[in-house]
């Protein structure tokens, strides 16, 4: 056990050895409080992080989380069924639970390690969660969201910044969220997501005070997530600048989000036509629609790929338990190559 590297983690940040020259773990208050082996953590993404992404996750030595999305149950119950029993949490968009909230006591079902809650009041459901053992992890992008969470007795804050993909609030990117958080946050440990691909982006984070990451896009383009070439084409061959904030999905098809958030995407056309009029007449909204519902599911041009800034760092779609190999491996190299700065 070594502990040559500190940073504000929830604490210490040891960088622990195995016997060997070179450390192999880093240890945080993420790690100890969800007994896991890797500060990394499975974004919750609807749709996409299921039961097989999130068992495979979990297996790497991280902490695998299914999406609940917008709590449609049948989805729940398969991706449960695919998780195999394997060591998962679920993470719910708090919002669209409020409409269905059985959906909570399907995740319990599972003996969860801990339920996360995202977009939406997290503290009607606490008691019922707590009940069931698990810890809770709330999503936050704002001040007002930290100190909501914290009334709440969030054990484990997720602050995501404007970088991500997916939905969220568009004010203030990762590199400035997280600190101003962690110093919110006191003695509650702080996870940071958006944009983070590999492992500088890890020891990046640990750096400004977070104790791990969560990740979305960088397992988004995983072997058990990926759910067509085009997708996966995609994924490997875009980068940060193809990726814009905007709202024209919600509109266009619904579900409608809370005022204040909007999504990253790719940026198509389809997305380019609706950012770039800043008024939308009924007629636009009805043409854009009916592109969207007579389009296939893989047409990228018109239908959403929703994606962060990390995008230029992804090349290739690995298995998940590699590509957390890979950033492990590469944060404690970047977390020991820091000490160069000083003399
Ligand atoms: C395809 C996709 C779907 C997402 N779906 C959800 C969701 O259902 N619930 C949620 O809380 N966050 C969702 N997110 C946001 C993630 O939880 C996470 O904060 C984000 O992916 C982190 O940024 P990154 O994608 O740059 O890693 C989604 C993100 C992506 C890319």
């Amino acid at each position: 056990m070594g502990s040559a590297q500190r940073g504000r983690s929830g604490g210490n940040v040891p960088v622990e050895s195995d016997g060997a020259a070179r450390p192999s773990k880093i240890t945080t208050a993420l790690t100890e409080l969800l007994g896991i082996d890797h500060p990394i953590v499975l974004a919750p993404m609807g749709d996409v992080a299921g039961g097989r992404l999130a068992a495979a996750v979990s297996a790497a030595g991280g902490f695998g989380q299914i999406g609940g999305g917008y709590c449609e149950l049948d989805y729940l119950n398969r991706e449960i069924d695919l998780a195999e029993g394997a060591r998962v949490g679920v993470g719910f968009i708090t919002f669209s639970l409020d409409q269905e909230p059985s959906a909570l006591d399907i995740a319990l079902e599972l003996g969860p390690p801990a339920i996360q809650l995202s977009f939406g009041d997290p503290r009607p459901y606490v008691s019922r969660i707590r009940d069931a053992g698990a810890l809770l992890i709330c999503g936050v992008q704002s001040p007002e969201e930290v100190d909501l969470a914290l009334e709440a007795g969030a054990d484990l804050l997720v602050a995501q910044g404007r970088d991500a993909g997916g939905h969220g609030r568009p004010d203030v990117g990762t590199m400035g969220l997280i600190p101003s958080v962690v110093d919110r946050a006191g003695s509650t440990p702080v996870i940071a997501a958006g944009g983070i691909a590999d492992g500088r982006g890890l020891a990046a984070a640990l750096m400004l005070g977070a104790a791990g990451v969560a990740m979305g896009t960088r397992f988004l383009a995983s072997v058990e997530a990926i759910s067509n070439p085009n997708e996966a084409r995609m994924l490997t061959a875009l980068g940060a600048f193809d990726t814009v904030r905007t709202d024209v999905y919600d509109v266009v098809r619904g579900p409608v989000w809370p005022e204040g958030h909007d999504g990253r995407v790719y940026r198509s056309r389809f997305v380019d036509d609706w950012n770039s009029e800043p008024a939308h007449p009924d007629e636009q909204i009805t043409d854009l629609h009916d592109r969207y519902f007579e389009s296939r599911e893989d047409d990228y041009s018109v239908r959403p790929l929703w994606a962060g800034e990390g995008l230029d760092l992804i090349s290739s779609i690995e298995p998940a338990g590699a590509i957390i190999e890979a950033i492990v491996a590469q944060a404690i190299e970047t977390l020991g190559g820091a000490g160069g700065y000083l003399c």
